[in-house]
């Protein structure tokens, strides 16, 4: 498939099946080629100054990553889309594209610590006033621009506690102003939210989680609107960012299969965390697509679907009998990271936070549910509750 609107008028399970590369193009194999490459050779010296060939050396594209910008463009509606080498990436890369010193840049406080971090020191030191606002400030956000104010960046659900923004009064308020509106959007990827499709400009994927799947790639992509693009890419072109073809081949290798995992990853989360909400050691459970969660309406109003990870309150317990619960588990790992098949579990601390403060009354765990049988996932979670009472 080629065409941009034929594509979109499938279903999403067909867009992941075919978006991004025509078989026809290379030989009728159904995969792109893995292109290992930094130098490209030119037909003449005309053709290497003159733009009439595609690709031109390694560090800007290959036929594989094409591929897998094309697949990702078709899926968020962006006008392009640049490969980074982690997630992390994926969020530092348009900060630095777009802000300037004596810029103001506002964060949402529940924000992945790693993002706040970099505000904190890399954005500081270039002269860059950085703030934090609460996740549940809507068409609000108006209160806090100031004259000098150039990007809003918005990460819903929030890392860990899982607030759902209103991203489009946020977008609609920042663009009367000409405003930037970044999103981090891994969580819901874009077949769950298309985040330009609600006024962000920037849509940020750590392809590591749900993309890639598997737990063995480190990947980030940024997708721009038509208004961003061009500073996006002279920004990455300029900063000399690139990504293995190894990698980009098996992240759109992932993403051939993502929908059906996030469907899976959707039902065993919420089957388990209804399941944790009828639990007497369970204070609250923080997961939006259940409909006792205090964003659920908005959550319902603006996502297709809910990936596979939330977060547990052990009512009255403490960090350190959380530990305990999660030294317990036997098929849940423990580690950072999420979107891959696996299960994992993680004691969160969220005392990075310095405007949206709040007691959850007990400690707090992340769970990122994998594709492992729900039922004995529950099994291995009361392993946790037993070590809680031992
Ligand atoms: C919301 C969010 N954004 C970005 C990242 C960074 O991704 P990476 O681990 O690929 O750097 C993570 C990683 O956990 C994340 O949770």
């Amino acid at each position: 498939m080629t065409s941009k609107d034929k594509q979109n008028n499938y279903g999403i399970h067909t867009r992941l099946a075919h978006d991004g590369y025509n078989p026809r193009e290379y030989h009728g194999f159904v995969n792109p080629p893995v292109v290992r490459a930094s130098t490209v050779l030119f037909p003449n010296a005309e053709s290497m100054v003159d733009g009439s060939q595609k690709y031109t050396y390694g560090t800007r594209g290959t036929p594989t990553t094409g591929a897998l910008c094309d697949a990702i463009n078709a899926l968020e509606g962006s006008e392009g889309t640049v490969c980074v080498p982690s997630g992390l990436a994926a969020v530092t890369v348009p900060l630095l594209a777009f802000l300037n010193p004596g810029d103001h840049a506002l964060f949402v406080d529940s924000i992945y610590n790693p993002t706040r971090h970099f505000a904190d020191t890399i954005l500081k030191r270039l002269g860059v006033e950085v703030e934090y606002y609460p996740p549940h400030t809507g068409a609000d956000i108006e209160k806090l621009f100031k004259a000098n104010t150039k990007v809003v960046f918005t990460e819903s659900p929030a890392s860990n506690t899982f607030e759902v923004q209103d991203i489009p009064a946020i977008a609609k308020t920042a663009h009367t102003r000409d405003i930037i509106v970044m999103m981090d959007n891994t969580w819901a990827t874009p077949v769950y939210f298309r985040a330009l499709d609600y006024g962000v400009d920037i849509s940020i994927h750590a392809a590591t989680k749900y993309p890639s799947g598997h737990s063995d790639i480190l990947f980030g992509t940024v997708s721009a609107n038509k208004r961003c693009w061009p500073q996006l890419l002279e920004t990455h072109g300029t900063l000399g960012l690139c990504v293995s073809g190894d990698d980009a081949y098996q992240v759109l290798r992932g993403m051939r299969t993502m929908g059906i995992r996030l469907e899976h990853h959707q039902k065993s989360a919420l089957t388990i965390a209804e399941w944790l909400e009828n639990h007497s050691a369970i204070g609250e459970v923080l997961h939006p697509a259940l409909p006792g969660h205090p964003d659920h309406a908005l959550w319902q109003r603006d996502f297709k679907g809910a990936s596979g990870v939330f977060s547990i309150v052990l009512a009255g317990k403490s960090d350190e009998e959380a530990r305990k619960f999660v030294n317990a588990l036997q098929i849940f790992g423990l580690g950072y990271s999420w979107g891959g098949y696996e299960s994992l579990a993680v004691v969160v601390n969220i005392n990075d936070r310095t405007v949206a403060r709040k007691d959850y009354g007990g400690a707090i765990i992340r769970l990122q549910i994998g594709l492992e049988n729900p039922e004995d996932l529950i099994t291995d979670l009361n392993r946790g509750f037993a070590a809680l009472e031992s």
